[in-house]
């Protein structure tokens, strides 16, 4: 039995412009999904989740659009055995939220799996290529930022095709959830019906080039400065149409209670808003009076695991 674990994530910068090239900002946050691999007599795989209560189960080479099936079977592919898989599923991550939950879950799967089924861990680049194979499956045109954070760890820049590591500090962010759901392809699909909008193009660009602008801000060590580049940001956003009344009164929330920075994380719709604060607890109080759920996170975490 092997079992490894992953981060979930935020999406600092570059939410839906890292679709259509631009570059973006995610880091690795210290709330973790856990995957535990057992082989399992008979050609199937079986995954139960501790967190939804659900078992799901599939043949080996059945094709499944459901993202767990499709990280185990990229591990039985690169590992090429076609043996049977159980898997159990614990996770700290909320799922829906724009945390990386499905991105967490398929990593740490793909690392547990592997490194079961070949008897040597992956390399976390290896693990990133087929988490990202496998999220091909699962979502619209995913760009990878999600299983590239969630495989390396740490905070990255990335860009269709090119990632490195920022060399920033641990940043402590509040994240408040408006409780609203949302399918990340759905929200990504939106976007593309109105990508030839120019209006729509010149955001994309604009979100890509606040992405420079927070790059010098971490690798200079000024995270505090951060702020109004995340109020640009969920500006840009919102033009994009991937905001909602929920997500903006979240947002005016966090401004009234003294954030100096907020905005969506990840695909918008619903899901998460992240805030920069001096008084994180205050922000948190805020957030929880009005009925949100909040709570800090760290960044700059460790990467994919086996633990
Ligand atoms: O799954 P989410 O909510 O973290 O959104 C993924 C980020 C997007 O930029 C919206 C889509 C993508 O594939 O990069």
């Amino acid at each position: 039995m092997i079992r490894a674990s992953a981060p979930g994530k935020l999406i600092l910068f570059g939410d839906h412009a890292v679709v259509y090239g631009e570059p973006g900002i995610a880091t690795a946050i210290n709330k973790r999904a856990y995957s535990t691999a057992c082989e399992l007599d008979g050609k199937k795989i079986v995954v139960e989740s501790k967190d939804t209560g659900e078992t799901t189960e599939c043949g080996i080479r059945e094709k499944s659009k459901n993202p767990i099936i499709a990280a185990v079977q990229e591990a039985q592919k690169f590992s090429k055995s076609r043996s049977g898989i159980g898997i159990e599923i614990n996770s700290q991550i909320p799922i829906g939220a724009g945390l990386g939950s499905s991105a967490a879950v398929a990593t740490a799967t793909i690392a547990s799996v592997a490194t079961l089924l070949t008897g040597k861990e992956p390399s976390t680049m290896e693990i990133a290529e087929m988490a990202y194979k496998a999220d091909k499956l699962a979502h619209e045109s995913p760009s990878g930022i999600d299983t590239a954070v969630t495989s390396l760890g740490g905070t990255i820049f990335f860009k269709k095709g090119n990632i490195s590591q920022l060399d920033s500090e641990p940043l402590t962010l509040v994240v408040a959830n408006s409780g609203v759901r949302r399918n990340t392809s759905d929200m990504v699909l939106r976007v593309k019906n109105s990508i030839r909008d120019p209006r729509v193009a010149l955001s994309m660009f604009s979100i890509g080039s606040l992405s420079k602008e927070a790059r010098t801000i971490l690798l200079g060590k000024r995270q505090g400065d951060l702020g109004p580049l995340m109020d640009r940001g969920q500006s840009l956003l919102k033009d994009l149409g991937v905001s909602s009344t929920s997500l903006e009164d979240l947002v005016q929330l966090a401004k009234d209670s003294g954030a100096v920075g907020s905005k969506i994380t990840g695909a918008g719709g619903g899901g998460c808003i992240i805030s920069l604060s001096d008084n994180p607890e205050t922000l948190i109080q805020a957030f929880k009076e009005s009925g949100a759920s909040a709570y800090s996170v760290r960044t700059n975490q460790p990467g994919v695991r086996i633990d």
